[in-house]
């Protein structure tokens, strides 16, 4: 296989001079040009990404860090990001961090030794400080890490007050709350976003809060610990769509009917909800265009454009399935 050099000795000129032609780049006279580009289709040369990217400590690359790709929401907003990065000739890389604090960091390791140029990363774990000395562009995506970091995420305490209210409306009188993971910002803002709304009513017992930490067979065990003790509550708010796959299960296991005896509300909207049998109300998250927004806002900060607004904060809206009650 020919190498830089093989071009540039057929050419009769440097390897800077055909680095030059290969990246456009820097002046090179007309004929020169013309010389190196006839070598380099006599060699049949390709250009080696690894030394491209050696050379101009790019590599055209974005990672994204998720912290479960079980979990359906992450492709889905995967996909939209690499339709972005792909229109701009960008390959995506996907990590995946179960949340590990020593798996993330690896993943940092790496991406400076490869040069990768950006960074979409859904964490709880990393501090601030050590993502920016990292100096290499960082957009944080559903969860934001500190107003010095670029973020897209959703209004998670309007989202889940908005949840509780639509089951109070259809007249659910015992409502619970499966909760993601403690101190993941989103999971602990939907737990706010519902205790706001129970917390004064009188029937309100911290035992309807149960954790599911956004696992779905953990749900599954946790919701019919939680029915098998309190047989009359009749609504649910699940702190995402995955988890309220668990609450469907753990209710079908216990010949209890959604939304005859219990009605369930989730939050995201993934795609797959829409599939289930009922098919599950929610609270939709516009996930495309989070991805869409993430990977554009990124785009802007490596080609060094302006970035306005730095935070960005798209709204939930509900989406009507068949696992609540109808509203009269
Ligand atoms: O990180 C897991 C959850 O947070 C997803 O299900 C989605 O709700 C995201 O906001």
């Amino acid at each position: 296989m020919s190498t830089i050099k093989d071009v540039a000795n057929e050419a009769n000129v440097s390897v800077a001079t055909v680095s030059r032609v290969l990246n456009n780049n820097g002046y090179v006279n007309e004929d020169t040009r013309k010389k190196v580009l006839k070598a380099i289709e006599k060699l049949d040369y390709k250009p080696n990404a690894v030394a491209r990217s050696l050379f101009k400590k790019q590599s055209k690359t974005i990672a994204l860090i998720v912290p479960d790709i079980k979990n359906p929401f992450f492709p889905e907003i995967a996909r939209a990001i690499e339709d972005v990065l792909n229109n701009n000739d960008y390959t995506l890389i996907l990590c995946n961090s179960d949340e590990h604090e020593d798996k993330e960091k690896k993943y940092f390791d790496v991406m400076k030794q490869k040069y990768v140029d950006g960074v979409i990363i859904v964490t709880s774990t990393l501090a601030p400080n050590y993502i920016e000395k990292n100096n290499i562009p960082i957009v944080s995506l559903d969860r934001p890490i500190h107003q010095s970091i670029p973020s897209v995420s959703v209004n998670n305490y309007e989202g889940a007050k908005e949840a509780v209210q639509y089951l109070k409306a259809i007249g659910c009188k015992k409502i619970a709350h499966v909760r993601g993971p403690v101190s993941v910002i989103n999971a602990d803002e939907r737990y706010k976003g519902y205790l706001s709304e129970v917390c004064n009513e009188p029937w309100f017992s911290e035992e309807f809060i149960i954790n599911g930490n956004y696992n779905v067979l953990e749900t599954a065990k946790a919701t019919m610990v939680l029915l098998s003790k309190h047989r009359d509550i009749d609504g649910i708010f699940s702190g995402n769509d995955y988890m309220a796959l668990g609450v469907l299960k753990a209710a079908t296991q216990m010949g209890i009917r959604i939304p005859q005896d219990l009605s369930l509300i989730g939050f995201d909207g993934i795609q797959l909800c829409e599939l289930t049998s009922p098919e599950i109300t929610t609270m939709a998250q516009p996930i495309y265009e989070l991805g869409e927004s993430a990977a554009k806002l990124l785009l802007n900060m490596i080609e060094g454009k302006a970035v306005n607004p730095a935070q960005q904060e798209f709204k939930v809206s509900l989406k009507i399935g068949q696992s609540t009650k109808v509203l009269r």
